[in-house]
């Protein structure tokens, strides 16, 4: 029986208590009413987005889909709606002030904002290691959250189509494979932090050149296999919460007003319930863009204004996009009139809020924690950097350079004394420090080895003519290499094929050390014993090319790009850059190493290609057709890691099919001596092909040929299966 039933208080409860306790029920209710659904963390995204959904008016709603500043989308102040802050880009967080243009000036009038700059895209996809590009996205993440940014504007997958392309540097290479499998993690990396990531661009930007008014046109089949499977992969695999429609028109539309590619196949066929954001100023119209699917026009119409001077130098004859064409003013009165109807400004509404609610936006302003440019994250950086590094060339084994062994160097070329961490253009970031190669070097040699240094001719023969080894750090820069405009063709900057020429020949022990985002010509490369390939390598580069040059790393990476011989061999020559507006991707999926390989034509360097300082011997390959078992043992005189990777060809194809297709790869770190059983699961999905006619991947019965090899022309051992109806 409780006492209070006796009648015997445990203890006198006072007036106010008692007044509390019978008042409480009507507070909750006064709270509930203060404190709408939305509001509440512990309810369900679904839930709050339906409960905040219903309490705007149709003019709050049509606010959204149009952006608020440069960088920002629209808040609502009556509904508590914050604005959702983003930046670029994909190597690092860039100033989100303004346009790049603007903001990597050195005399910029906005405020400074300094990161971590990571390696380009392409150094990324030259590691083919997916747990790396997994820690890069989640460092890019944390210092995104530290710097209160909620959305970044990376990763970047558009497939390199033409060797000329000015953004190739920013993107994982030519294979819709080897892009898929790197773009996951760094997207799960990114967004295990509470950070929006932003596959892009959505679709076919292969070009700069007319980037922002060509029309590519392309085949179902080449779209299926080799320009959509990253953003699928992203979609699917790594849940992305952002796809960046692409400036380009594809097939006669517009990307931003595309329905096939942004409703048909994003959000319908691959169940998308993220938002696509529009390139800056990339949209063309009102009811169309709207009813495409595009769900958030970036930037505000106020920021076109302020910025439009500032705008990113483009190809001639560009005449650029507009924007400003989802605004209030001219979207409201389309809704009214019923041309755009009220529930596709529900779908865009419902999308943005998901996007907020799943990542934290209403439930803490400004998302706590991160750092920014830690050791740690230059460490990554510097790692990232090494990983891919690619050794192209080591005749004689001149490197690694032994501090045994050589007591002087001579340092040459227009790369040596400056860190060329990055391509030019939106993705650029300005970093605290950057060490030049020739400083890290310099560091790495200590008193030991005499360096000495002279950018070019006669100095810099002379003094390569004295020394036991000569280095010439060549390549490109943030001006070669840009968003907005393509390259010219595929040499070197002015005069540097004679430095390299000279140097050479003064020293036959000269190491050509390139930073390229993608394919340059390389007349004396017969000249050169060794050529090291260091891309643009972010932040640590320096140090990274040091480590590699010196053996304290021992260089593991690979081409994602095919390196022609001469431009004529590439698959887009003749259908590249187009003309009258159109360039037509005649080529088909016959792109990189397909093309190089159906046309039996003989490259500089292949996909895939890149050598260590030690050897890898492949062996006991077993095939069925759901598994592939093999051995790798380093055979050589130090550890290493070797990407193993797995090639597949169908032996009597009906279709019309390539040579053989990059299907598994897997990077192994091996000690000395040590040998590492490896199995590659295959499924029959990664055998098919895309059918046009049925509308389906096809996977045909018959027999196929694995093949497994340390480059795509270094095929090690190979075996077949018979893949039975
Ligand atoms: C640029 C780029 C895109 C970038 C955006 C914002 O034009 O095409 O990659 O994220 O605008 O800077």
């Amino acid at each position: 029986m409780s006492n209070f039933r006796r009648g015997v208080l445990l203890k006198p409860i006072s007036a106010l208590n008692l007044l509390a306790a019978l008042a409480a029920p009507m507070i909750t209710a006064v709270r509930a009413q203060e404190t709408p659904p939305y509001r509440n963390p512990r309810l369900g995204v679904e839930q709050r987005v339906d409960d905040l959904l219903a309490r705007m008016t149709l003019e709050e709603k049509v606010d959204m889909v149009s952006g608020g500043g440069w960088m920002e989308s629209k808040p609502n102040a009556r509904l508590g709606i914050p604005a959702i802050k983003m930046a670029d880009g994909p190597v690092g967080v860039r100033n989100w002030y303004g346009p790049s243009a603007i903001t990597m000036k050195a005399n910029s009038p906005l405020p400074v904002i300094t990161s971590t700059a990571f390696p380009a895209g392409v150094a990324l996809g030259a590691t083919w290691d997916p747990e790396l590009l997994r820690e890069v996205g989640k460092a890019i993440g944390d210092e995104a959250r530290a710097l209160g940014r909620d959305m970044m504007l990376g990763p970047g997958v558009n497939i390199v189509r033409a060797p000329l392309a000015g953004r190739n540097f920013e993107m994982y290479g030519e294979d819709p494979y080897l892009s898929s499998r790197l773009v996951v993690p760094y997207i799960q990396g990114m967004q295990s932090e509470g950070i929006i990531a932003t596959v892009k661009h959505f679709a076919a930007n292969n070009q700069e050149y007319e980037r922002q008014t060509i029309d590519a046109k392309i085949d179902e089949r080449a779209l299926r296999e080799i320009y959509l499977p990253a953003f699928r992969a992203a979609v699917q695999e790594a849940g992305v919460w952002a796809v960046m429609s692409a400036y380009n028109k594809v097939n006669g539309h517009w990307c931003a007003e595309n329905s096939w590619l942004l409703t048909d196949v994003l959000k319908k066929e691959w169940g998308f319930k993220g938002l696509v954001v529009s390139d800056w100023k990339g949209t063309h119209s009102t009811a169309e863009t709207a009813n495409a699917g595009l769900d958030l026009e970036m930037p505000g119409a106020e920021s076109i204004r302020r910025y439009d001077e500032a705008r990113v130098p483009q190809s001639p004859g560009d005449v650029g996009s507009r924007g400003a064409m989802q605004t209030p003013e001219k979207l409201l009165p389309l809704v009214r009139a019923g041309e755009v109807k009220e529930a596709a400004i529900d779908d865009k509404v419902r999308r943005l809020l998901r996007v907020m609610f799943a990542n934290g936006l209403f439930d803490h302003s400004k998302p706590g924690g991160g750092e920014v440019d830690t050791p740690a994250q230059r460490a990554l950086a510097r790692k990232a950097a090494g990983e891919g590094i690619v050794l192209l060339k080591n005749a004689g084994g001149v490197l690694p350079l032994l501090p045994g062994k050589i007591r002087s160097i001579a340092v040459a070329g227009p790369n040596a004394a400056v860190a060329r961490t990055g391509g030019g253009g939106s993705s650029s970031v300005k970093t605290k420090s950057a060490i030049s190669p020739l400083d890290a070097v310099r560091e790495r040699a200590g008193s030991a080895i005499q360096v000495s240094y002279a950018e070019s001719l006669p100095e810099a023969a002379e003094l390569a003519a004295k020394a036991d080894v000569a280095l010439v750090f060549a390549g490109d820069s943030a001006e070669v290499e840009r968003e907005g405009r393509d390259r010219e063709s595929m040499d070197l900057p002015a005069g540097q094929d004679e430095l390299i020429a000279a140097v050479t020949k003064a020293n036959p022990h000269t190491i050509v050390v390139l930073n390229v985002g993608a394919p340059v010509a390389m007349p004396w490369v017969e000249q050169a014993p060794a050529v090291v390939n260091a891309w643009f390598p972010g932040e640590e580069g320096g140090h990274a090319i040091a480590d590699v040059l010196f053996g304290d790393v021992n260089p593991s990476g690979k081409l994602p790009v095919t390196f022609p011989r001469k431009l004529e061999d590439s698959a887009s020559w003749g259908h590249y850059p187009g003309k009258d507006g159109v360039v037509e991707y005649a080529e088909g999926i016959y792109v990189g190493y397909r093309h190089f390989d159906k046309k039996n034509i003989e490259p500089l360097f292949c996909f895939g290609h890149g050598l260590s300082y030690t050897r890898f011997e492949y062996s006991d390959l077993q095939v069925s057709p759901r598994e592939v078992t093999l051995k790798v043992r380093n055979i050589g005189p130090r550890d290493g890691a070797e990407v193993v990777q797995l090639y597949v060809r169908q032996v009597a194809p009906s279709a019309d099919q390539p040579v053989k297709e990059l299907k598994a790869f897997r990077r192994v770190e091996l000690r000395r001596g040590e040998a590492f059983p490896i199995s590659f699961a295959l499924d029959q999905g990664a055998l098919a092909y895309y059918d046009t006619a049925k509308k389906a991947w096809v996977a045909e019965p018959g027999t196929y040929e694995v093949l497994v090899g340390a480059s795509s022309r270094d095929i090690r051992v190979r075996g077949s299966f018979e893949l039975a109806k």
